[in-house]
């Protein structure tokens, strides 16, 4: 179940004809910092003028948000009267988004996280501002109560409508620009392999592979072309993992991201660039169920959808993707081995199709830290 796509085209016509045709009269606009650089702003500051549609604003969070957070929207959802969600930004806007709409109709006496989910019918529309995370596809959201992630989980916070603006990545930061889209083939990539992995999840994976190295170019040349296409990869990555979830790469990831402080997606893709061949060369400790051969052949297809011969080859044109980026490699000391090595979810390590021992894990993160030639 995903969300139907729109488009931002004659001045947002279509983003007007939902409204109109959605029947809400006061709209929740979610939105991280990014909005006053938007071309999309404009529409907001005019919309209650054109539409007659009460707007409230809701940027009261930060990235990583807290259940505060998400706790003081839903206050101001129920106060204002909202009838539906409107979420303009990166993954944190869409986990706040996705939270209050999720919270909206349970008892606000009690710990939101402690009640069951039962499914309400506000309209939540998404409008991704980065062709990354794919959290407009995803059913998932994470926010941080006393200091612990929270992962919750539920069919019916995923936006049933998908506004894709390419302008959103005109003003985007070079740095966001490339983390982003690595975020993106990383979730293809790990979707592809996972022991979750369907018919379906593959052919999205395939699909978001393709289209990131075709259109990567023109995504940083800041042709709108390839910014149009590279938020509809991130979006069919994000669908691939929203049936699949992400493996060992992204359980990896996380901590090099709070410890050396650089962006999500530089990091998942510091991993993989590891993980990839470490996987090919130790098919013999496959977990998946269907099978070593069945592991190979999927490393033949992910091959094949990057434009390679081979596994071996592929895993050469994914560093050669991520060298073109000049992104630097942290420095790690001995100290940070420790921590990285017990930083790890185990549940994500489940969807790995080749079990990782500590000492793979070890060694891994040494080779992801060690200086690049
Ligand atoms: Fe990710």
């Amino acid at each position: 179940m995903s969300g139907r796509i729109i488009s931002a085209d004659n001045h947002y016509a279509e983003l007007d004809n939902y409204i109109k045709e959605s029947g809400c009269q006061s709209v929740m606009l979610v939105c991280d910092e990014s909005l006053r650089f938007l071309d999309i702003r404009h529409y907001f500051d005019t919309l209650t003028d054109r539409l007659h549609v009460a707007l409230t604003r809701f940027s009261d969070f930060k990235p990583n948000p807290l259940y505060e957070s998400v706790e003081k929207g839903v206050g101001l959802f129920r106060r204002n009267r909202c009838d539906s969600i409107i979420a303009v930004g990166g993954g944190s806007a869409m986990d706040v988004a996705k939270c209050i709409k999720l919270y909206s109709n349970m008892d606000s006496g009690e710990n939101y996280l402690k009640q069951a989910i039962v499914p309400n019918d506000v309209p939540l529309l998404a409008v991704p501002t980065t062709a990354g995370t794919g959290s407009e596809a995803t059913r998932f959201a994470v926010i941080y109560y006393n200091g612990e992630k929270q992962s919750v989980a539920d069919e019916s916070c995923i936006p049933s409508v998908v506004l894709m603006d390419p302008s959103v990545l005109k003003t985007l930061p070079g740095y966001q620009k490339k983390s982003t889209m690595l975020d993106a083939l990383c979730h293809a990539i790990e979707s592809f392999w996972s022991v979750n992995s369907t018919e379906e999840s593959r052919a999205y994976s395939g699909q978001a592979i393709g289209m990131i190295i075709k259109n990567k170019d023109a995504y940083f040349a800041n042709e709108e072309s390839g910014n149009r296409e590279m938020l509809k990869a991130a979006n069919i990555a994000g669908k691939a993992i929203n049936i699949t979830q992400t493996t060992a790469g992204h359980a990896m990831c996380y901590k090099l991201t709070s410890l050396f402080g650089i962006a999500h997606g530089h990091a998942a893709a510091l991993c993989v660039s590891k993980l990839f061949p470490f996987m090919i060369r130790h098919t013999e400790k496959c977990i998946d169920s269907r099978g070593e051969a069945f592991l190979k052949s999927i490393f033949d297809e992910i091959a094949d959808a990057m434009g390679c011969e081979n596994a071996e080859q592929a895993v050469c044109r994914f560093d050669e993707i991520l060298s073109a980026l000049e992104l630097r490699v942290p420095e790690a000391a001995e100290k940070d081995f420790e921590i990285l090595k017990n930083s790890v979810n185990p549940t994500r390590l489940k969807n790995n199709p080749v079990g990782l021992d500590i000492d793979d894990i070890d060694l891994l993160y040494h080779q992801i830290l060690s200086e690049r030639k």
